[in-house]
């Protein structure tokens, strides 16, 4: 009896293991893993994985993306990120009982303001392949962020929303220097 099961279980193995090797093989080709794997490995160069990892997963593109798809879709998420960014900040100006919480929170809402056409800007580079132009606009979203940081110290709702721009441009910078 024990002979005959030594006899059987090679087999077993050596189909176990070619069935295994058969659908590691052709797994690849399902995009939706390919495209989480490459969100992943590209998201494990940057310094807040976890903040690039649900940025770009927010965005169904990125699953079925190369590595420059899925640039310009950071690019993109830190745009729409400063966006939003700059509406909460306008509130807060009208918000503003006192006048310096008021004088600085102008100070970062012009920043931002200005920033958003730059980004724009790099966007249009991005397609033109200038990934060094766009990585410089995306670089100013990450100045203001800090310049906006450094006076709103005061304001917890502001040093987390500059804190989530800051981090997100910080991954796009990083994973546009991969083109680059
Ligand atoms: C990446 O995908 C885009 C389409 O989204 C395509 O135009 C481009 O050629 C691809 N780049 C590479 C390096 O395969
Ligand atoms: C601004 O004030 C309004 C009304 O007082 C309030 O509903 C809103 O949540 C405030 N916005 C912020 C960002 O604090
Ligand atoms: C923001 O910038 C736009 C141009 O992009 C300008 O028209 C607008 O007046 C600016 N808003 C503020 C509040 O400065």
């Amino acid at each position: 009896m024990a002979n005959h099961i030594s006899n059987i279980s090679p087999k077993i193995l050596i189909i176990t293991l070619i069935s295994i090797g058969f659908n590691n093989y052709f797994l690849p080709i399902d995009a939706e893993e390919t495209g989480k794997a490459l969100i992943e490995s590209t998201c494990k160069k940057t310094q807040y994985p976890e903040e690039c990892i649900s940025a770009l997963e927010s965005d169904p593109g990125s699953f079925t993306a190369n590595l420059t798809r899925l640039t310009r879709i950071a690019v993109e998420k830190s745009a729409s990120k400063l966006v939003e960014t700059l509406h909460i900040v306008e509130t807060l100006v009208l918000n503003a009982t006192d006048y310096l919480t008021w004088g600085f929170l102008v100070n970062c809402r012009d920043t931002y303001n200005i920033s958003v056409p730059q980004i724009q800007r790099g966007l249009q580079a991005f397609d033109r392949l200038k990934f060094d132009k766009s990585y410089e606009s995306v670089e100013a979203v990450n100045n203001a962020a800090i310049g906006c940081d450094r006076q709103g110290w005061t304001l917890p709702i502001l040093t987390q929303v500059n804190r989530a721009l800051f981090r997100l441009t910080k991954d796009t910078m990083m994973i546009l220097h991969l083109l680059f």
